[in-house]
């Protein structure tokens, strides 16, 4: 990503789960926050250009649409908004249940415009809370967040870090991270934008640092998401759309050898949950044309 602006994934993710809390009869996810962190210029700038985004994502499915607002509810459906909106919801429900059985701290690595923080009241008095971010998304959140007045939680911690520049579990000591704390780190919507490099470097430092039987939570794309005449349509356009904002997708997993990947980096893989799996956790029975994506994976695993 640019290292002077805030990233654009992460603003759309947001006003996704945005758009959702404010329109969805039956919630997915509902993050009651994220349609504040908006100015209504930026509302009105992401409806007008994601409404005409949906020519692009669905051709065919545009020749029908006769409105601007029925364009912005098909595209939610047709990108990234589910995978966005299950994600969450699965890490959430993880870290509600892991509290119980003693996890005390929370690190959320590339943490966009998440509002965990200030969401979760219910849990942020149970937990040391780290949220890690590239400077300028990061700096651009707290700005708003000062803007709005918001009051940051005393254990809320901020790390500005590039992870392609290591050094996260120093960074997270530095500011109060208890390396004998069980800590749930998770790490949603950013191992396809990083080099294969990063990624196992970035996991190689956690796995040799956090304390056994902490958790890590990610989601991925397999391979064939990265073989155009394998990936299905609306992960083509993904890839097509955040490589026009300047963050291309470009690394994706195996699911048949990520358990052994991951073992040899320190973790044990202890769920692997394919597209119809979530599918079957998120999606079922729903009437609004929401569903899992196809390629998209979530990793669940344990230090060693
Ligand atoms: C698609 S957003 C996901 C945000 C959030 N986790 C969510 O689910 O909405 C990708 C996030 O990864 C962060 N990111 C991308 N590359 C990074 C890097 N090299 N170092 C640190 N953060 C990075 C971006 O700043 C952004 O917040």
């Amino acid at each position: 990503m640019a290292s002077s602006q805030p990233s654009a994934t992460a603003l759309i993710s947001a006003y996704g789960r945005a758009y959702h809390a404010t329109h969805a009869q039956e919630k997915i996810f509902d993050d009651y926050l994220a349609d504040k962190l908006f100015t209504d210029e930026q509302r009105a700038f992401f409806a007008e250009n994601l409404a005409r985004a949906f020519a692009f994502f669905d051709p065919e499915g545009a020749a029908d649409v006769t409105t601007p607002e029925e364009a912005l509810a098909r595209f939610m459906q047709n990108s990234s908004l589910p995978i966005t909106l299950s994600r969450a919801r699965y890490v959430e429900e993880i870290l509600t249940r892991e509290i119980e059985k003693g996890v005390t701290q929370y690190v959320i690595l590339g943490a966009g415009l998440d509002t965990f923080a200030f969401r979760r009241s219910d849990l942020m008095p149970r937990l040391k809370l780290f949220e890690v971010d590239h400077p300028a998304t990061q700096n651009y959140k707290r700005a708003r967040i000062q803007e709005l007045g918001w009051q940051a939680p005393p254990q809320l911690h901020w790390v500005a870090l590039d992870f392609a520049q290591g050094n996260l579990m120093s960074a997270l000591e530095s500011i109060g991270y208890d390396s004998r704390a069980r800590t749930l780190f998770s790490w949603l919507g950013v191992t396809y934008y990083l080099p294969r490099a990063v990624i196992d470097a970035t996991l190689r430092e956690i796995a040799a640092r956090a304390c056994a039987d902490s958790i890590l939570i990610f989601d991925y794309f397999d391979a064939d998401a990265f073989i155009p005449e394998r990936t299905a349509p609306r992960v083509a356009k993904m890839q097509a759309a955040t490589r026009q904002s300047g963050e291309p997708m470009q690394t994706g997993f195996d699911p048949a050898t990520l358990g052994a990947e991951l073992d040899a980096l320190g973790f044990a893989l202890q769920e692997n949950s394919s597209p119809a799996d979530i599918q079957a956790s998120y999606f079922r029975g729903r009437a609004d044309g929401y569903s899992a994506c196809e390629h998209l994976y979530f990793a669940r695993a344990r230090v060693k």
